[in-house]
């Protein structure tokens, strides 16, 4: 390490008695400190405004006006000004001016030159403090704008990806529209019969755009919820009739002989939640989704609803291959998906969850996961309870 170069110390000296100013200044110089000395208060308040010291000392007793009142102007320029006063009139009165003006030191003539050196040595080691705490501030501030300025940065980067994602998404949209609409017709025999072969390949297309379909509204999705377009907009609606609504899209519907099992504590008839309705039906979707693609035929999932005081625990219970507690953490990641092929779930593009976490982050909660491997998994949220509805 370089030694850093010891700064020579200034003071600023102003006595109307020039002997003693000629006193201090060779003493203070075999100190090997700077003295910049005045017998006139008027010279010193306009030399020093102008030129940076580090230690006032003056007479209180001046022409013109008092030492204390030399120091309160030039605490203008240096709110923490150090100073200490001289004085041979010593008085009460002045003494707690000196106090309430935040005076260093208070010393009365006839002094001994040691004596002012030990004062203005201790009142050096508090202005070397000062400085150092100032810069310490100052470096502090300089950081937080510019973290504030790569925050903004950010913020911009990050819209600008949330238009280019929605922009992409959309241009990809109206083609995939009429793709889907032309396959249609074709399989509808509108262009003429087609042999068995033909029928079966068109099938498969027909299930890659649906599925293109699915990812492209999924990233829309995802960057309009990032992207803070959306305004968050709240309404009251009936918990069960959601949970309701996304069973429906399975039960009896996947060809795989799930069983779902409902677990309602107490009564949830009536229970209202405070929330965006289509958004935390999309969150059951999801997560019932995933419980049946990562589960084996025939296997159960539970939907439990646990409504206490103020709030409502929902979970979507499988008895799957579970996830570790390592790739817990990833989960919620976009486009993360574990060992896809292992899992052997080719479906879907690993957004799934991004989009629960999204959504449920809107509602000020968040989602939890309890899983371990080949012992099932668990994803729980909390809702807050609107109210029991009277009809
Ligand atoms: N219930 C679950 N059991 C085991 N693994 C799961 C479960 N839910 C999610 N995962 C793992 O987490 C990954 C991310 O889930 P996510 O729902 O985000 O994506 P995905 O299901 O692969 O695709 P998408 O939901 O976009 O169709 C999955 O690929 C899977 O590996
Ligand atoms: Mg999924």
């Amino acid at each position: 390490m370089g030694s850093t170069p010891t700064k020579t110390w200034t003071i600023l000296a102003v006595d109307d008695d020039a002997d003693i100013l000629a006193g201090l200044k060779s003493f203070f110089k075999d100190h090997g400190w700077n003295t910049q000395d005045f017998t006139d208060p008027e010279a010193a308040f306009e030399w020093g405004k102008k030129n940076p010291f580090d230690i006032l000392i003056a007479d209180l007793k001046l022409p013109k006006f008092s030492g204390l009142a030399l120091h309160e102007k030039l605490q203008f320029y240096y709110p923490d000004l150090i100073t200490i006063l001289v004085t041979a009139y010593y008085s009460f009165d002045s003494a707690q001016e000196a106090v309430a003006s935040r005076i260093y030191a208070y010393l009365s003539k006839p002094f001994k030159l040691q004596e002012i050196a030990n004062l203005v040595q201790m009142a050096l080691e508090k202005k070397e403090l000062l400085d150092r705490n100032r810069q310490l501030v100052d470096e502090q501030q300089q950081l937080i704008e510019k973290l504030l300025f790569m925050n903004k940065e950010l913020k911009q980067l990050s819209r600008l990806k949330s238009d280019f994602v929605s922009n992409v998404s959309h241009e990809l949209r109206t083609p995939l529209t009429s793709l889907k609409t032309v396959l249609y017709n074709l399989l509808h025999g509108i262009a003429g019969e087609m042999t068995p072969k033909q029928k079966e390949y068109f099938e498969m297309m027909e299930e890659d755009v649906v599925r293109l379909e699915r990812l492209i509204s999924d990233m829309l999705d995802l960057s309009h919820l990032d992207s803070g377009k959306t305004p968050f907009k709240p309404e009251p609606f009936l918990l069960k009739e959601v949970i309701e609504a996304a069973l429906r899209l399975f039960e009896g519907k996947t060809q795989r002989d799930m069983k779902f099992i409902r677990e309602y504590q107490g009564d949830i008839e009536a229970l209202e939640i405070l929330g965006e309705r289509d958004k935390i039906e999309r969150v059951l979707v999801n997560l019932i989704n995933n419980a049946v693609k990562y589960s084996g035929d025939g296997k159960r999932v539970w939907i439990r609803v646990k409504p206490e005081e103020t709030k409502v625990t929902v979970s979507v219970k499988d008895e799957g291959i579970g996830i570790s507690a390592e790739d817990q953490e990833k989960i919620f990641d976009r486009f993360e998906q574990l060992e896809k092929m292992a899992r052997g779930a080719t479906e879907g593009a690993g957004l799934g969850l991004a989009i629960v976490k999204e959504v449920l982050e809107r509602h000020g909660t968040e989602v939890r996961v309890e899983s371990a491997p080949h012992h099932g998994s668990t994803f729980s949220f909390e809702l807050p309870i609107h109210r029991q509805r009277v009809e």
